[in-house]
């Protein structure tokens, strides 16, 4: 019994020691497991200490998951005291800490997710989620640079955008990339969740539908990239022309017509488009040969109209008189005017874009004739001397010194030119018209004489205010000088007093060595109408 009882104890404590030993062995693989786990991050902490201590480096990249470690403090310490700089590398991120900030940092945790957005905006692109939730409220830190893996550094701008929850994502700004890193201050927000994204560009869109200006105007060029959310830069143009300027924001001047070529690049992806801008010249300017003009009742003028520029696709013109029952006007410029009163006459190019400017119009009763009781017709201030109006006999005013002076003014321009302009003749008394043209007469008889020389009392060289130049000669008009002559005495107060296809109003044929003193502005306008000076003044 006792036997058994001793047994029973001998059993009984054999089960307790038993008992016992499998916790000690329990416990003890426990504490050795432990003791190995510790003795693993210790080792690695170890580890990464060494090798930040022998590291002769100020920034140092580091592969660890910081979370774990146990003699951290030592780490940081060291850190802190020589002032390095070490990059916490996680899976895809790192995180960057300036070494003055060091001593706030203790046990510190981020989380840093490389993952695509389930939300539709993002969803296939490249994105990153950032939190810094922990970070901020455990540590206070403002500052933080995130490395940024490879296919998040392609570009060097990333959009930002906060993310409030799940639904709501707004707009942040999109940050430059220095180096690969991303600078946040997460200290100046009140968000905690960033989502980075990079949308590479793939082509630069022109939305403008035609691409065609005219000179002198602008044209706004509309951009846009592909895909429309594609995380960019600014987009750089330049033009292959000065005559077509682009400014950095896409506006286009076209200063000349013609085709040029505008190239929009970006930076950051180098991709190129070029975009040819045809520039149409069009009427920019009409400018008429006078703002104001006076014409007697029943009278006719002429208005010349220039267009600018010379190779505008609209130059042709139309006429419109305001007021018909004043004067009526056709398309060339032909004024006629009918009853007194003033009124405009508006010109403008007959297709578009339409340019127009006026001219005042001023009908007057009639031409003024005045007779100044010494025989002589002045007609608006100019004397004539014609097959209607003629000069007294005793009139002999001898050359006039105003038309001579001007005379060597246009004389001294044409030798210049390689002309002599000589005068063939100049004053003509009236006994010396009348030998010249008795002798005419005689020669080819009165009916042709007629049509060259003046009867005597009749000719303008009598006014002292008319020259035969260069040499009398129908071929004269075809010579370098006579062409010359006609195109440039009006700039000297001259006319060509008898032009050709005028015959029939003058009475003479043409005479291209025939010149009349009026003085400017008059004989500019005269030339400008087109008009002979009978026609001009209306007699
Ligand atoms: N030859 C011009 C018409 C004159 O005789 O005056
Ligand atoms: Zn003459």
């Amino acid at each position: 019994m006792e036997k058994g009882q001793a047994d029973n104890i001998t059993r009984k404590g054999g089960k307790k020691s038993k008992i016992t030993k499998i916790l000690i062995v329990i416990f003890l693989i426990a504490f050795l497991f432990i003791g190995i786990i510790i003795g693993i991050y210790n080792f690695r902490n170890y580890k990464l200490y060494k090798y930040i201590t022998s590291s002769s480096e100020e920034e140092i990249d580091i592969y660890y998951n910081f979370k774990y470690m146990l003699i951290w403090n030592k780490t940081i310490e060291y850190i802190k005291e020589n002032k390095k700089e070490v990059n916490f590398i996680g899976k895809n991120y790192t995180i960057s800490i300036p070494s003055y900030n060091f001593s706030k940092y203790y046990d510190f945790n981020i989380d840093i997710y490389d993952e695509i957005s389930t939300n539709e905006k993002f969803k296939n692109l490249r994105v990153c989620i950032v939190d810094f939730t922990d970070f901020q409220d455990r540590y206070g830190v403002g500052n933080i640079k995130l490395k940024l893996s490879d296919n998040m550094r392609e570009n060097k701008i990333l959009d930002v955008y906060k993310f409030e929850n799940d639904e709501t994502i707004l707009y942040k700004k999109a940050l430059d990339v220095k180096d690969g890193y991303i600078n946040f201050n997460i200290e100046d927000d009140t968000c905690n969740k960033y989502i980075i994204v990079n949308v590479p560009l793939e082509d630069i869109i022109i939305e403008n539908e035609v691409l065609e200006i005219k000179n002198n105007t602008s044209l706004d060029l509309i951009t846009k990239t592909y895909p429309d959310n594609a995380t960019v830069s600014n987009f750089n143009f330049k033009s292959n022309s000065e005559a077509l300027s682009i400014s950095s924001d896409g506006i286009i001047n076209a200063k000349e017509a013609g085709e040029y070529v505008i190239e929009i690049s970006e930076d950051i992806t180098n991709i190129k488009k070029e975009i040819t801008i045809r520039v149409i010249p069009v009427a920019l300017e009409i400018r008429p040969d006078k703002q104001n003009v006076e014409i007697g009742i029943g009278k006719n003028t002429k208005i010349n109209v220039s267009v600018y520029p010379e190779d505008a696709i609209n130059k042709e013109l139309v006429f419109e008189s305001l007021d018909e029952n004043i004067v009526t006007v056709d398309n060339e410029g032909n004024l006629h005017g009918n009853n007194i009163g003033e009124c405009d006459i508006i010109i403008k190019t007959k297709e578009k874009p339409i340019v127009e400017t006026n001219i005042k119009i001023k009908v007057v009763e009639i031409p003024q004739i005045v007779d100044n009781n010494a025989g002589l017709t002045y007609i608006n201030g100019v004397l004539i001397a014609n097959k209607k109006y003629s000069l007294p006999a005793t009139y002999n005013p001898g050359i006039d010194k105003t038309a001579l002076s001007a005379y060597y003014e246009m004389k001294n321009d044409a030798v210049s030119s390689g002309f002599s302009l000589e005068i063939m003749s100049g004053f003509r008394s009236y006994d010396t018209q009348r030998g010249l043209y008795n002798r005419y007469v005689n020669t080819y008889g009165k009916a042709e004489a007629d049509t060259f020389s003046a009867e005597p009392g009749k000719s303008e060289h009598q006014t002292g205010l008319a020259f035969d130049l260069g040499w009398v000669d129908d071929d004269y008009a075809y010579t370098a000088e006579g062409k010359w002559l006609e195109k440039n005495c009006y700039k000297y107060g001259f006319i060509i007093r008898y032009p050709k296809g005028k015959e029939h109003i003058t009475g003479y044929k043409y005479e291209p060595w025939h010149v009349r003193y009026l003085g400017n502005p008059l004989a500019t306008d005269v030339y400008n109408s087109g008009l002979c000076l009978e026609e001009y003044l209306g007699i």
